[in-house]
């Protein structure tokens, strides 16, 4: 089956955002096989406390998340590496007719973790599914029996309010009455916390971020110089959400032969390059609801840094026109 929404492409999407402030990438450009493995080394961060909050979540409560939804099948949305969802994997050891369905953008991490994994859970099949969730999730595949779609590390807060209903309306929409959304949010917090998650003293943050200069210089062929960019994490108290920025340190041009483009950079100018918002369990809930689904279930840990959801499709009374 077909997308239901052609995705822009990377040339595209950096001609609409890039050549006039303010400048902005849709997030999914940071993920290239190096982005990807810079991603898995901020979860390793001292700082970057989402990863190992929501991996002792589920660590606690996979068994009992999989005793009660008891699915076929779990197909996760931007799986990448698949290391917090083998809690839940591992809950269903042995089960005869599991399939895991992980669905990311980035090929490279796909096929390594696929590898990995089918070592690791030889009774369990494994289908990776390459694509942009963006597209739409109409062309998913539509498994039989039980599916507990997953979609875990905060990466709802990195879609705008808009955005997230949109996705979350479409999960809805193609949710059986006995499917669940198994869902982790990043709570509102101090924001030292938060702005030391999304600068971390390693640096590894800073990287991840310039890495998409690497892309744009790759893919359009272009001459970014990322060092000449600094990274900049800043929490925006109003709207709720860590705002990613890379920083021109001086007046710089830039040019993309592939757009045959010349960007002109003033000292100081950024390139927004993602968001990451943060909720309360009012505001989360509220998203949930617009988007058709229930919280059914709710996990987090004493600090209240994370929670993990576990919402059910509302259900709807279908009035057939005939
Ligand atoms: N779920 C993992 C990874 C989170 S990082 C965790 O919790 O640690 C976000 C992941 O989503 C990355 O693996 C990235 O490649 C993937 N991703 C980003 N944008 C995407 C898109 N538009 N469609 C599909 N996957 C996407
Ligand atoms: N989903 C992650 C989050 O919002 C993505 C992320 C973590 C990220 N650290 C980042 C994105 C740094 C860009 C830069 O927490």
């Amino acid at each position: 089956m077909r997308p239901a929404r052609r995705v822009k492409t990377l040339a595209e999407d950096a001609r609409e955002g890039l050549i006039e402030p303010p400048r902005t990438l849709p997030p999914k450009y940071f993920y290239d096989a190096r982005g990807s493995a810079l991603f898995d080394r901020i979860c390793d961060t001292e700082d970057y406390y989402p990863t190992r909050t929501e991996d002792a979540l589920l660590a606690r409560y996979a068994g009992e998340i999989m005793c009660k939804v008891q699915p076929r099948h779990i197909l996760e949305l931007g799986s990448g590496t698949s290391r917090k969802t083998r809690h839940l994997l591992s809950a269903c050891e042995g089960q005869e007719g599991m399939i895991y369905w992980p669905f990311d953008v980035c090929r490279e991490v796909l096929e390594e973790t696929g590898e990995v994994l089918m070592t690791d859970y030889p009774w369990l099949e494994i289908n990776p599914l390459l694509g942009d969730y963006s597209a739409g999730l109409d062309h998913l595949p539509c498994p039989d029996g039980g599916c507990l779609y997953v979609f875990l590390g905060g990466t709802l807060g990195n879609f705008e309010e808009r955005e997230a209903i949109t996705l979350l309306r479409e999960l809805a929409v193609r949710m059986s009455p006995l499917d669940r959304l198994l869902l982790g949010v990043d709570r509102v917090k101090s924001v030292h916390v938060l702005h030391a998650a999304y600068d971390d003293g390693e640096g590894i943050t800073a990287a991840f971020n310039r890495n998409v200069l690497h892309v744009l210089n790759r893919e359009l062929r272009g001459d970014f110089q990322p060092d000449a960019f600094a990274h900049r994490a800043v929490y925006n108290e109003d709207a709720a959400r860590i705002e990613m920025y890379l920083v021109a340190d001086t007046q710089q041009q830039v040019h993309l032969d592939e757009l045959d483009a010349t960007l002109r950079f003033a000292a100081g100018e950024t390139i927004l390059t993602e968001i990451s918002r943060k909720f309360t369990l009012e505001s989360v809930t509220q998203l949930l609801a617009r988007a058709g689904m229930a919280i059914e279930g709710h996990y987090a840990p004493e600090n209240e840094y994370f929670s993990l959801l576990i919402a059910a499709p509302q259900r709807n009374v279908h009035v057939a026109v005939i």
